[in-house]
């Protein structure tokens, strides 16, 4: 499959279709490691399993599954070149890729989620402490404390709150020791999702 035209076989996909290629394209890019101890798939299933065992909607197991593919996106040569990627900010880039994929209750939490940690690092002086060290180094690169402006208008997001949670998700979603289930655990939720 030319990696080219994914974004297109995605538009033009049934859900089924939709769910496949999207596995497919986590499973071909997601063994990459990105400064933390385990693989971006390992990441990405650990952090939907989160998601399911509390009993969260498909729209936030969706989220949860595929909240950091414009890491994989940004480091896709084939892909970086799409014209719809004007964003290498991975969020933004997750979100705008999966635009007309997914609703907006997926879009916005993957969109939001660096924003959420930068709302409970400046909130919450313990939240940063517990941080990964590739977190908290990337923290501050991608802006660091929120200021009250910032603060009161992530509030206002409605999406605010799925956008916490998913980031309560991804803080947890690193440990290499736990057992991770198969990607296709998570295609009812996906095909429930999908728009
Ligand atoms: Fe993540």
């Amino acid at each position: 499959m030319s990696a080219q035209s994914l974004r297109h076989q995605l538009l033009t996909a049934d859900k089924p279709g939709r769910a496949d290629l999207l596995f497919g394209y986590l499973r071909a890019h997601g063994n990459k490691h990105y400064e933390e101890e385990g693989t971006q798939m390992q990441h990405a299933l650990q952090c939907a399993a989160l998601a399911t065992r509390g009993r969260e909607s498909a729209t936030l197991v969706a989220a949860a599954l595929f909240h950091d593919i414009g890491h994989m996106l940004a480091d896709d040569p084939v892909e970086a070149n799409n014209p719809t990627l004007k964003d290498d900010l991975h969020e933004e880039l997750g979100a705008n890729y999966l635009k007309g994929i997914f609703p907006e209750a997926v879009l916005q939490p993957i969109q939001l989620h660096v924003a959420a940690k930068r709302y409970l690092c400046t909130l919450k002086p313990a939240y940063y402490e517990q941080l990964s060290e590739a977190s908290q180094k990337s923290f501050r690169l991608q802006g660091g404390p929120m200021s009250e402006q910032e603060i009161a208008a992530f509030e206002q997001h409605p999406f605010h709150k799925a956008a916490v949670k998913l980031r309560g998700w991804d803080d947890q979603a690193k440990d290499v020791n736990v057992e991770h289930l198969e990607i296709d655990a998570f295609r009812a939720s996906v095909l429930e999702a999908l728009s």
